[in-house]
């Protein structure tokens, strides 16, 4: 089963995702194709470095949110990709998008959906003295952000000694833990999406 990774930065999640495939830990998965709207995404280094292809495409140029996506959607078939995996990619994907890949397009959430959707979550729930929990979710993607159908969560806790950096640092880890282990339940059928 083929599948992209989409990433817009720093690509920790992506390489977690490549040595889970090296390890075989992703069954019949092999990651052909990175898909960054950033020209200057770390996660294209990572992935130049494990030899595997990269297509940039940046929003410049495109009159809406659907014209880009339609490209994307060329360039996916194209390289015949079957699972799109989310591993930080910064853009919200349209209806075209997800009607194209309904069910097969996987995101990871650093928080433990309902709560702190959105850009800031980390921050959001060490900010919020009422938590002493946060974690991390693997949901199929649909059209509205952080909350598509969950696959696996895990909580995280908020301790008093925690800093910000040690509580991204704490989450971080188990997101490279959960994100593979979500895609080897996606591609090996136990899960799947139907319907809502
Ligand atoms: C992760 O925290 C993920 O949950 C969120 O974006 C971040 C990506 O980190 N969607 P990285 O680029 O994989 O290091």
């Amino acid at each position: 089963m083929k599948i992209a990774v989409f990433a817009s930065g720093n690509g920790t999640n992506l390489e977690a995702l490549i040595k889970a495939e090296r390890e075989e830990r992703l069954i019949t998965g092999k990651i052909t194709l990175v898909v960054s709207d950033k020209s200057g995404a770390y996660a294209l280094k990572r992935a130049e470095r494990y030899g595997i292809k990269t297509f940039v495409l940046e929003a410049q140029g495109f009159a809406s949110r659907e014209e880009y996506d339609e490209r994307l959607i060329e360039e996916l078939k194209k390289e015949k990709i079957e699972l799109v995996v989310l591993a930080g990619f910064m853009r919200i994907l349209s209806k075209p998008f997800v009607e194209a890949y309904d069910g097969k397009i996987l995101n990871i959430h650093p928080s433990k959906l309902p709560a702190f959707k959105g850009a800031h979550a980390i921050s959001d729930a060490y900010n919020d003295a009422t938590v002493s929990a946060t974690g991390v979710t693997v949901h199929f993607v649909t059209e509205k952000l952080d909350a598509g159908p969950m696959i696996l969560q895990e909580e995280v806790e908020i301790t008093n000694e925690d800093t910000l950096t040690t509580l991204e640092e704490k989450i971080h880890k188990v997101e490279h833990k959960v994100y593979p282990e979500a895609v080897r339940l996606v591609i090996s059928g136990h899960i799947k999406k139907e319907g809502g």
